[in-house]
């Protein structure tokens, strides 16, 4: 079987990148890492991969003239490393009706939320403030708005009433990493079908 070619685009830590990456070597997730692509020149992503031999690059937005291009060099560098789901895993930008039209129903994002609740930055800030009792990550795939793309899967925590930001991200974090690889493998097997808003997972 081919394995699906993944781009990742990231911007900081990366330990999503680092627990895609660590499924795809255990043979939990059937994909290639393709190419990684961080905006962000000292993205600590960068770091986590080198020497494992996965092609890197960096695409910072200062260096075009406006967001049309900076997402066209993107696409272009995904393009050419055959890239078939485009994968964001802490990507700190809002992507272009051009560029989502492009990869359509090709690219997924995870949120440190129960999407709808708390889109946006500070997820987890949000749901302490709030005072929600659980809350958790949500895998979708992404469309014009903000977090707001059909739903592929949701895990969810208990929020403790000593958590604080910290503690609750960690908690969240720890779900995320197993749960997108298992998104992205629904994908990789052709599982996953976007009617409407849902997202229907078919047996294997
Ligand atoms: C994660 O919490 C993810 O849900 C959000 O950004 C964070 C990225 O963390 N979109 P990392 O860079 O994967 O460690």
């Amino acid at each position: 079987m081919n394995r699906t070619v993944l781009g990742v685009l990231v911007s900081g830590r990366g330990s999503n990148l680092h627990a895609i990456f660590d499924a795809i070597q255990a043979e939990r997730l059937k994909a290639k890492i393709g190419v990684v692509i961080s905006d962000n020149p000292d993205a600590q992503a960068l770091k986590r991969m080198a020497g494992f031999g996965i092609t890197t690059v960096v695409i910072e937005r200062k260096k075009f003239a406006n967001r049309c291009d900076f997402e066209k060099a993107v696409a272009a560098e995904l393009s050419l490393h055959h890239v078939e789901l485009v994968v964001l895993a802490g990507f700190m930008r809002v992507l272009g009706t051009e560029f989502i039209k492009l990869f359509s129903g090709r690219i997924m994002n995870i949120h440190p939320a129960l999407l709808p609740a708390f889109p946006g930055l500070d997820a987890q800030a949000q749901a302490i403030d709030y005072g929600v009792k659980v809350s958790g990550c949500t895998v979708h795939f992404v469309d014009e708005g903000v977090d707001t793309g059909p739903i592929i899967l949701q895990e969810a925590v208990p929020v403790h009433d000593n958590d604080n930001e910290q503690t609750l991200a960690d908690r969240i974090l720890h779900v995320e990493h197993v749960v997108y690889p298992r998104a992205i493998g629904l994908y990789c097997e052709g599982r996953l079908r976007v009617q409407g808003r849902r997202v229907v997972i078919t047996e294997k």
